[in-house]
């Protein structure tokens, strides 16, 4: 049987996620920062009525104490999955320092966080898998999502990083990149550019594709053993379109790019 962390796991993709394991019949640890805080009797943090462990990825203690809970219940870990994140973006001259930094703490420093919690473990078993969702974001940068393009970037860089650092200890990476897929993310959007706001509203609210589809996509693709998943058909094809036809796609990001412009004008006026 598999032993697998989620993080993020009280809605959409990692709610999706935490029922497709355990619907293979796998153990699932569901986490979130939403859930509440229980405590076992040796100081870790304990599964809550609440349906998971309280686990916010920007914190140590967090950590630490998911880390705890793992090792005294199951003895190791099979697969960690970096799921939690929010959702922002702006334009540059729009968007603050502050939200760069929030985007930057959770949706980068939250994943380096859970694999720099859980590496050691994972070396001295010499097996384990590490599962990071970043996004199509990450590999395709429309105009308007500097950070957070820039988070999800490095997200796919540090786990093609890992992959390679971890391959000697049998430790496979995957990163995850899906275009837009209907969930509770928008929930979490801030930032102080309404226009690139209004835009991805409506590309997460009209997407055709559900958080059980994304979520099926990725099993298979870990079970595959991919160390990149595109896992919809609108993520490989934007994909596709720069590796194979960069004026092609570059014609495409500047049209967004005039949209936004036009829905939000020019901040200088
Ligand atoms: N929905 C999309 O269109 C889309 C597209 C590409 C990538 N993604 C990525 O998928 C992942 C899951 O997002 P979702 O769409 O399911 O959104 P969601 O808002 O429905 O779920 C995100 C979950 O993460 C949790 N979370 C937020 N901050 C946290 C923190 N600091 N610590 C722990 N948990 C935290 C939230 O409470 C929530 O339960 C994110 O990394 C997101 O960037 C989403």
């Amino acid at each position: 049987m598999t032993r697998v962390l989620v993080t993020g796991a009280a809605s959409g993709l990692g709610e999706a996620l935490v029922r497709a394991w355990r619907e293979r019949g796998d153990e699932v640890l569901a986490t979130d920062v939403t859930y509440a805080v229980t405590r076992s009797r040796g100081g870790g943090a304990a599964s809550s009525s609440t349906g998971g462990m309280r686990l916010d990825i920007t914190s140590d203690d967090d950590w630490a104490a998911a880390l705890a809970w793992v090792e005294e219940h199951w003895g190791g870990l099979d697969v960690l999955v970096n799921n939690a994140g929010v959702a922002g973006g702006g334009r540059i001259d729009v968007a603050g320092l502050d939200e760069w930094q929030w985007i930057v703490d959770v949706n980068l420093l939250g994943v380096v966080r859970g694999c720099r919690a859980f590496t050691p473990m994972l070396k001295r078993q010499r097996s384990g898998r590490i599962v990071n969702v970043a996004s199509l974001a990450g590999l395709v940068h429309p105009a308007g999502m500097a950070s957070y393009n820039a988070v999800k970037a490095g997200v796919v860089a540090l786990t093609e990083t890992l992959g390679h650092e971890l391959a000697a200890y049998g430790v496979t990476t995957h990163v995850v990149c899906p275009s837009y897929f209907r969930t509770n993310l928008l929930s979490s959007l801030r930032g102080a550019d309404q226009a690139l706001g209004a835009i991805v509203t409506q590309l997460v609210e009209t997407s055709p594709f559900t958080a059980d589809q994304i979520a099926a996509a990725i099993l298979a693709g870990v079970e595959e053993g991919d160390e990149v998943i595109l896992p919809d058909p609108m993520a490989r094809a934007a994909y596709e379109l720069k590796l194979r036809d960069r004026p092609a796609y570059d014609t495409q990001l500047r049209r967004q790019a005039a949209r936004l412009h036009e829905l939000g004008g020019d901040p200088l006026g």
